[in-house]
């Protein structure tokens, strides 16, 4: 609502701009522009290489771009990763990520943990980390909740089913109340009823929370079904970005990525664990 003109109504929680980044021989991204909105959900696709990590890698200021401009809400991005979370960008990997020796609760707390005081609570003192410590306990039980897997609180990952654990995952990153979520493959090993579960979810953030959405996909009828708008990668180089019936009947993307990756029969095995 910040920006004054009348073609974007929300406001532009990012935005790339003429984004390149060169790893040594390889064009990684190439001149890649792109916007998502406040409660809006944008599905990344292309084929393997194209360059969807590469971005995500970017936007979380782990990879610096070789040329072109990041911007979060539209501020110039900081290239400083344990700032995210007082950015308001938060992301699921495209493996789980979690902490095997710590609880599902944990966790999930530890999606806080640039917001709660690092080294700095030792200087604060005892009780007031522990205050923090139960804030955040209850912070990440009301995520678990939210998400149907609170009675796996004091349980530990390796004893979940994969399903759960896709959840605890999603909880990590919903804890710290992102304005900018990026979802690395969140449908990757999940069976149908659990997409389905996993598509009103993601739709109920973008409505209610009004979350912008940024997630790579390779189950191409869920990113087509869910998604506002689609934009599609293939060396690095954006070849379409608009709405998913557009996206899915154009010839470009067809020969790059949906022609290959048959939309009506995604790959099985999930991806990369
Ligand atoms: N750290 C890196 N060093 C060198 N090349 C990389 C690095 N990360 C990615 N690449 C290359 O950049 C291209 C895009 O990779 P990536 O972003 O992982 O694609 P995607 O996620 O779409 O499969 C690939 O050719 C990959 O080999
Ligand atoms: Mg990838």
């Amino acid at each position: 609502m910040s920006r004054s003109s009348p073609a974007t109504a929300a406001t532009e929680r990012l935005s790339l701009h003429n984004v390149s980044v060169r790893f040594g021989g390889v064009q990684a991204l190439d001149q890649v522009s792109l916007t998502v909105s406040d409660g809006e959900v944008v599905g990344l696709i292309g084929p393997n290489g194209a360059g969807k990590t590469t971005l995500f890698n970017v936007v979380c200021g782990i990879v610096r771009p070789t040329s072109g401009e990041v911007r979060l809400g539209g501020t110039p991005q900081r290239p400083v990763t344990h700032r995210l979370v007082r950015d308001g960008v938060a992301r699921t990997l495209q493996g789980l990520g979690l902490f095997a020796g710590l609880t599902v609760r944990e966790n999930v707390m530890a999606g806080l943990s640039s917001t709660v005081p690092g080294m700095a609570a030792a200087a604060i003192g005892a009780h007031r980390m522990l205050r923090h410590d139960r804030e955040a306990a209850r912070r990440a039980e009301d995520v678990l909740d939210e998400l149907g897997v609170l009675d796996a609180a004091d349980r530990r990952p390796g004893d979940l089913p994969y399903p759960v654990r896709k959840r605890v995952a999603l909880a990590r990153a919903l804890v710290s109340e992102p304005a900018l979520l990026l979802l690395d493959e969140p449908a990757g090993g999940l069976g149908a009823a659990d997409i389905a579960d996993l598509a009103r979810t993601v739709r109920d953030l973008a409505a209610t929370r009004g979350c912008a959405i940024l997630l790579v996909e390779h189950h191409v009828d869920l990113v087509m079904s869910l998604c506002d708008r689609v934009a599609v990668l293939d060396f690095g180089r954006l070849i379409a970005d608009g709405a998913p019936q557009e996206v899915r009947a154009d010839p470009a993307v067809v020969d790059a990525y949906l022609g290959i990756e048959a939309p009506t029969a995604p790959r099985a095995s999930g991806g990369a664990a």
